[in-house]
């Protein structure tokens, strides 16, 4: 089973389409902050949520819920696939129903690996893999670029040292984050 969670409409053939509102006519009408979700443990092979976690876990105590439900559903070496809008770029500011700021970096504080070498070292990382009870390892990640720093880093005139502090220092830069997570787990 595969799951589009937050389909809206932009439905996918081969997959369970999930949203809270039957505005879009989902498969399944499900609010994902409701927990648990209704799907049996390790039933599923493929979750996909473009521009949904944003919308979720306005409390962290929500947010691991949803982070464990998707744990929980998915089986083994499961992957998911995450795209939201960069917490630095005005498509995030601007929709009133984005509650969390989601990045690359705060994903990677899901895997148990991670912390594990965090601990090890002496680092200040919250282990939050250990804390929520998840395990997923980032085997992919991409960052989109808004113009004109796209143009620019692809023409050549801003080199990746400074599209590196650009991303640090300014607002829109990158308009979207992409990760896609391994479930790591017996
Ligand atoms: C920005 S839209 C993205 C829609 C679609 N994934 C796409 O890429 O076009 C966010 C979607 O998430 C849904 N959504 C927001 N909160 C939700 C929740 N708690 N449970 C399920 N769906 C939710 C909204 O109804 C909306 O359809």
């Amino acid at each position: 089973m595969r799951l589009n969670l937050g389909c809206g409409f932009n439905k996918s053939t081969g997959y369970v389409n999930v949203d809270s509102s039957d505005h879009c006519a989902p498969d399944i009408v499900h609010d994902l902050e409701q927990t648990p979700w209704p799907w049996a443990d390790s039933s599923v092979d493929e979750i996909v949520m473009r521009h949904v976690l944003e919308h979720l876990g306005a409390t962290t105590e929500v947010y691991f819920s949803v982070l464990r439900e998707m744990y929980r559903v998915c089986r083994p070496d499961a992957r998911i696939t995450i795209v939201v809008p960069h917490p630095r770029h005005d498509d995030f500011l601007h929709d009133a129903t984005h509650v969390r700021a989601v990045t690359l970096e705060g994903l990677s504080m899901f895997s148990r690996k991670n912390c594990e070498e965090w601990i090890a070292a002496g680092n200040a990382n919250t282990p939050l893999a250990m804390i929520a009870g998840v395990d997923f390892d980032m085997v992919e990640s991409e960052v989109t670029l808004e113009e004109p720093w796209k143009s620019k880093f692809e023409l050549g005139s801003v080199s990746r040292t400074e599209l590196i502090l650009a991303l640090k220092q300014y607002n829109n830069v990158a308009k979207e984050l992409k990760a896609v997570l391994r479930v790591v787990k017996e």
